[in-house]
């Protein structure tokens, strides 16, 4: 049996009568809220068919040349692969025409792309990691694609950069895409996190699981421990009682990944302050608040030391800043080691 628990499993091959595509579940959705009026679901079926592009690229590393180092360095000083570079043409162009996005931002550009200001129908922000974990493609290890949609409601703002610099609870929906052994898109639009998988045969995403619910709590750290003399000392006082208590490690580092298998089985995943990284290396806007969201969505938390990530006010499109996320017990075991040690 799973850890995590689901009221429904649409998906079944031998009732292909259940079969509902993410197209078919955005559409019902949307039908369910008074005054929508489609937009929103042109949004996300560009982001599934940038994903379903991504991943053909993914897919076939190797046998094309997709592999290694782009030859030049992103925003963050980080040498960029040529995987994060296509990954970001791709989104740019899916979600580029889309007529209700007003501001695209990426981890891959210094600044915000202004497509259309609010009064010419850009109603909605989207923030992304185009490629997570893109180091790990030399290795086939899984990377993924996150996002973050906001709203452009905002009065009297004058940059791009002040639409997007919106707190995470202000989101209305957010997801990752996991080029994995199987290619998972997860989704939530504030009522609930879903599941589909790319389905090959068919060309699209189709429904496995729908409000999935995160275990509270399972004795599972995802961490580079490696780093642990440079961590916050309740961090370290926080792994040695793990270690005292039966605790297992798993880290893949690829956040995408480390999120996908602690919504799913448990646990808690964290990226503390370390000497190289004073605030933690994971970005607000299109790492942490997108994955906070969909933790706090499935019955989790999510902490950037003591404070509740969604509730951060972002002062910069790229700003850093430590996780803890997961079962909302493990979390708490964290923050108590946290709080006790001073460590906000
Ligand atoms: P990105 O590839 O988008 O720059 O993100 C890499 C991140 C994240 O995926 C992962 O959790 C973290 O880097 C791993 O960092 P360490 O190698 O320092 O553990
Ligand atoms: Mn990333
Ligand atoms: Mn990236």
């Amino acid at each position: 049996m799973p850890d995590y628990t689901v009221t429904t499993t649409r998906y079944n091959t031998l009732d292909t009568d259940n079969l509902t595509t993410l197209q078919s579940y955005i559409l019902a959705e949307e039908a369910e809220h008074e005054g929508a009026s489609g937009e929103f679901s042109w949004i996300l079926s560009g982001i599934s068919l940038a994903g379903r592009a991504i991943a053909n690229k993914v897919r076939r590393a190797r046998i094309n040349d997709v592999i290694g180092d782009f030859g030049d360095h992103n925003v963050h000083g980080e040498t960029q692969q040529k995987l994060d570079i296509i990954a970001n043409e791709i989104i740019m162009r899916c979600l580029g025409d889309r007529a209700d996005i007003g501001v695209l931002a990426s981890e891959e550009g210094e600044t915000p792309t202004i497509l259309r200001s609010r009064s010419d129908g850009g109603q909605y922000c989207v923030c992304f990691d185009p490629l997570d974990g893109s180091s790990n493609i030399d290795v086939s290890v899984g990377v993924g694609t996150i996002f973050s949609i906001l709203r452009n409601d905002l009065e009297e703002v004058e940059t791009a950069e002040g639409l997007i610099l919106q707190p995470g609870r202000r989101q209305v929906a957010a997801g990752y895409i996991l080029y994995g052994s199987s290619v998972v898109f997860v989704l939530t639009t504030g009522n609930g996190v879903d599941m589909f998988v790319l389905d090959q045969s068919l060309g699209t995403f189709v429904q496995v699981a729908s409000k999935i619910t995160m275990p509270h709590e399972k004795k599972i750290y995802s961490v580079n421990e490696a780093y642990i003399d440079n961590f916050p000392v309740g961090y370290q006082q926080y792994l040695n009682w793990a270690h005292a208590n039966g605790y297992s490690a798993r880290y893949i580092g690829s956040m995408v990944a480390d999120i996908h298998r602690t919504l799913l089985k448990g646990g808690v995943f964290l990226y503390p302050p370390t000497g190289k990284h004073a605030k933690g290396k994971l970005r607000l806007m299109y790492e942490a608040n997108p994955m906070g969201f969909i933790m706090e969505q499935a019955g989790g938390s999510a902490l950037a030391g003591t404070q509740r990530i969604l509730d951060i006010e972002p002062d910069a499109l790229h700003q850093r800043c430590s996780v803890v996320m997961g079962s909302s017990r493990e979390v708490e075991h964290v923050r108590r080691f946290l709080e006790e040690n001073g460590d906000h």
